[in-house]
């Protein structure tokens, strides 16, 4: 019936999350208000370690893309579950660093990094810098060399798989802000050219071909490409490239009727891809990479708001508003995110409306959900929008000077806050 097994409807017809009645958590803690479910979190990070040492016998790493959701806490239950961190800006490596998380497991990318990233990476000894250019190569080389190390990286490459929802199509040639391109022949030059610098070694190529992806196929068709250009290394440059990342991008459930493929399943098959091409190459399995975000957090997370108005423009719609909206959450607004929601105080009633859920900006494209089904709503009543645990937190803004939601975890049935609710001296703290 729910998109994730965290959430259920006690004898009091509230929906409940861990455990914990929502209507109570707003009431306690205000609202909007990001839940979140701990165990079921540590059960998809643990998922994926165990598909690691299934099918690779360990040679591996589990990932966390920490953009779904950055916080220290985040960092503390990664690394608990032995996986590791991936960090796509100097916030978000300074969080890691912060979070003490250890530094060999974090895998830093970016396809604009600045020199001052760049020199926190190095200062911080980050596990791999997945390299996107020629500038930033050059630039990584000579600060290395400067700073007299010799630093571990990856080079992130197209594999020239343009994957969609649910179908993939394989371009000749990808149109992509993000890595090397192989068949224009600059991914191969970058090899030659990492290969012949001292302040870099080497290690590994890298790939990520979407996000919120539901078929299986494109991510073997990855695998078969980057195995393929791994190969082609080996002969061209006598290079062997010993780790391949092979990204993030699984789906997940936003909808009851989404299908997406249990993770076991996704690794198992990618596994054997993996195993059958470098048996065809006859080349050694190399360490692979994973890294999921949004299927770790995303529908262990939920949002909670209080109902304002509810303004029935007869012949119309009939607009619920809430005291949060695009800040909180802006992939409605952003991409036309697909999202259920429900009346948490009246969750045991029928959805028997359906309205347009609209935010508190001074924008008409501040909505969260057109056209869906809820209960019979009333002003005072906690709206809950599932599956938010992904790109909410951390794509929220402060526009309208709305401060950030606080975020709570919950593990057995005890919740915590993980992070504060943003005050209006938080708001003007900067400003001069
Ligand atoms: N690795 C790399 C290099 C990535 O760029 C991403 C996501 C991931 C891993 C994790 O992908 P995931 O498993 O979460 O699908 N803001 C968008 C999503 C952007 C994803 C960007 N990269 C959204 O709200 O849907």
């Amino acid at each position: 019936m729910f998109v994730s097994d965290c959430l259920s409807v006690n004898k009091e017809g509230h929906l409940t999350i861990g455990g914990c009645d929502a209507a109570e958590l707003a009431r306690e803690y205000g609202t909007p208000l990001y839940v979140y479910d701990e165990e079921q979190i540590r059960k998809n990070c643990r998922a994926y370690v165990k598909s690691i040492e299934d099918n690779y016998g360990g040679n591996g790493l589990a990932i966390f893309a920490s953009k779904a959701f950055m916080c220290m806490e985040m960092c503390r239950i990664c690394k608990e579950e032995k996986m590791g961190i991936d960090v796509a800006s100097g916030g978000e490596l300074y969080t890691a660093v912060k979070a003490d998380f250890p530094m060999d497991r974090v895998v830093f990318h970016g396809n604009n990094k600045t020199k001052d990233e760049l020199v926190l990476a190095l200062e911080s000894n980050v596990g791999r810098i997945v390299v996107d250019n020629i500038e930033e190569l050059n630039m990584l080389n000579s600060l290395a060399c400067e700073y007299k190390k010799t630093t571990k990286i990856m080079l992130r490459i197209k594999p020239g798989i343009d994957a969609h929802t649910h179908s993939f199509i394989r371009t000749g040639q990808i149109d992509s802000k993000f890595g090397f391109a192989i068949e224009t022949g600059e991914a191969m030059a970058a090899v030659k050219l990492a290969n012949n610098m001292t302040g870099v070694e080497l290690c590994g190529v890298h790939c990520h071909i979407g996000s919120n992806i539901f078929d299986i196929d494109p991510f073997e068709l990855a695998a078969k490409v980057m195995l393929g250009f791994i190969n082609d290394a080996k002969k061209e440059t006598g290079v062997q490239i010993t780790e391949l990342n092979l990204g993030g991008g699984f789906g997940i459930k936003y909808l009851s009727d989404d299908e997406p493929e249990e993770y076991g399943a996704y690794m198992n098959r990618v596994a054997k891809t993996v195993k059958d091409t470098c048996k065809g190459f006859g080349i050694p399995i190399p360490k692979i990479m994973i890294e999921p975000g949004r299927s770790v957090v995303g529908a262990e997370g939920i949002t909670l708001y209080t109902v304002g108005s509810v303004k029935d423009i007869p012949g119309v719609r009939t607009y619920v508003s809430v005291d949060g909206g695009m800040v909180d959450n802006p992939r409605y607004a952003l991409y036309g995110a697909a999202y259920e929601a429900m009346c948490a105080n009246k969750a045991d009633q029928p959805k028997s409306k359906t309205v347009t859920i609209a935010g508190k900006c001074c924008e008409s494209g501040d909505l969260i959900q057109e056209h869906t089904d809820i209960q019979e709503s009333e002003s005072g009543d906690i709206l809950a929008v599932l599956s938010t645990g992904a790109y909410n937190y951390s794509m929220a803004s402060n526009y309208n000077r709305i401060p950030r939601p606080a975020a709570v975890m919950v593990k057995d049935s005890v919740p915590r806050v993980i992070i504060k609710r943003e005050s209006y001296d938080d708001l003007i703290k900067n400003d001069v």
